[in-house]
């Protein structure tokens, strides 16, 4: 089939800016805004339409490993993206996270060298061309805007932001391509389509359509990055989408489900968390019972599942099976509060299977559950007429 890949890209591009807009409190687009510089001054270059797609992928994900990292060195609790950017790690879990995605042209280490500066000072040393070009571009991207902020709206920014990029010419930066910044960098245009409200159609606009025939296997894989991603977020989810991808698949073969309703539905358990992305660690990993407010900021994680997967064709019934799963036949679910009449079989199996699926897993307040445990507990939510009876008699046969 045809995939539009660039969709796909820029959808989930809001799960992972979400990553970062954690550490500071606000959506600050930072993902994007790289991309769009780079993508900028890779058009300059002349690079190809392919190498163009590709360092638009890589500057969207080149923060991928900061989900695992603030997990790994900061307990959830860093406060500043600055702080938790210059770490190593991320970059080299970054990297490893984003081998399956299908970029076109790209030598792998790209992700890995985004922090090395032209003199040798960044994380690992590498000097001048032994750094890839395009993790050149991004890093100069990247460590501008985390400086200086290219979505401040104030003019007089232009010219701090030049000084900055000048005053690290040989530097932090090749001489090369702090000149290609001040040419793609002349417009007031390309300084609006940096603010925030702005930066979603002027990546639309600069990115062009990357079309792909592709199988619904190869997007299972591709949106495993994904997953991997989502997981590792929390030490207590590590093997939550994957888990929930392996039962969903079981059961469409126990319903005897064709191949590419099959791999549509492990697609949607795969991403079906995604929005999970935008949750503070400190709620997800919060050892007691969560406050009122607290439930509530949880609730919008699918609201985000949906505005990541929904704008992507070909995803339609995807978005329904991952955005629905914490919805209820007696519309007591969120966060749409849908009915039995909108939910049809595959939503109502995801739902159940996203229970049986966390109910087995450990989490801060408590042990992972027996099969035996998390079915009676099910079952009080089918005799309750929440989830449906049909499909958890046939969970508890399957898994039992
Ligand atoms: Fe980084
Ligand atoms: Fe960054
Ligand atoms: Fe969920
Ligand atoms: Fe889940």
């Amino acid at each position: 089939m045809k995939f539009n890949l660039n969709r796909y890209l820029l959808g989930l591009s809001f799960a992972i800016d979400c990553v970062e807009s954690e550490l500071l409190g606000v959506t600050t687009n930072h993902g994007k805004r790289v991309a769009y510089v780079s993508m900028r001054m890779a058009k300059a270059m002349g690079m190809s339409d392919a190498e163009i797609f590709d360092i638009a992928a890589l500057a969207i994900l080149h923060d991928n490993g900061l989900a695992e990292e603030r997990l790994t060195h900061h307990g959830g609790h860093a406060d500043r993206l600055y702080q938790v950017e210059d770490l190593p790690a991320h970059c080299l879990i970054g990297e490893g996270n984003v081998s399956a995605f299908p970029f076109q042209r790209v030598v792998p280490g790209i992700i890995n060298d985004h922090h090395e500066h032209w003199d040798g000072s960044g994380f690992f040393g590498r000097q001048g061309d032994a750094i890839p070009l395009m993790a050149q571009i991004i890093g100069l991207a990247d460590y501008t805007d985390l400086v200086c902020r290219f979505q401040t709206p104030d003019p007089a920014n232009w010219a701090t932001i030049h000084d900055f990029v000048n005053q690290r010419k040989g530097h932090a930066f090749s001489p090369d391509l702090v000149d290609v910044f001040r040419q793609v960098s002349t417009s007031p245009a390309f300084w609006y389509d940096l603010h925030d409200p702005f930066i979603q159609a002027a990546l639309d606009r600069t990115m062009s359509e990357w079309t792909v025939e592709i199988t619904w296997e190869r997007v299972l894989e591709i949106s495993r990055v994904f997953s991997r991603i989502i997981d590792s977020k929390s030490r207590f989810t590590l093997s939550h989408s994957c888990g929930l991808e392996e039962k969903v698949g079981h059961m469409a073969d126990h319903f005897n489900k064709g191949a590419e309703e099959r791999l549509k539905l492990r697609i949607a358990a795969s991403l079906h968390d995604v929005g999970k992305l935008a949750i503070p660690n400190a709620i997800l990993d919060k050892p007691g019972k969560l406050t009122d407010e607290e439930r509530q900021t949880v609730t919008i994680h699918t609201y985000y599942t949906r505005l990541c997967l929904e704008r992507i064709p070909g995803f339609e019934e995807i978005t329904e099976w991952a955005a629905n799963h914490h919805e209820k036949l007696d519309g007591r679910g969120y966060p749409l509060g849908l009915g039995k009449e909108a939910l049809d079989f595959n939503a109502r199996l995801m739902t159940v299977l996203d229970i049986y699926q966390a109910l087995t897993e450990e989490r801060p307040y408590r042990k992972s559950l027996s099969h035996r445990r998390t079915m009676e507990i099910i079952g009080k939510l089918r005799d309750s007429g929440e989830v449906d009876a049909q499909i958890v008699d046939e969970v508890d046969r399957a898994f039992s």
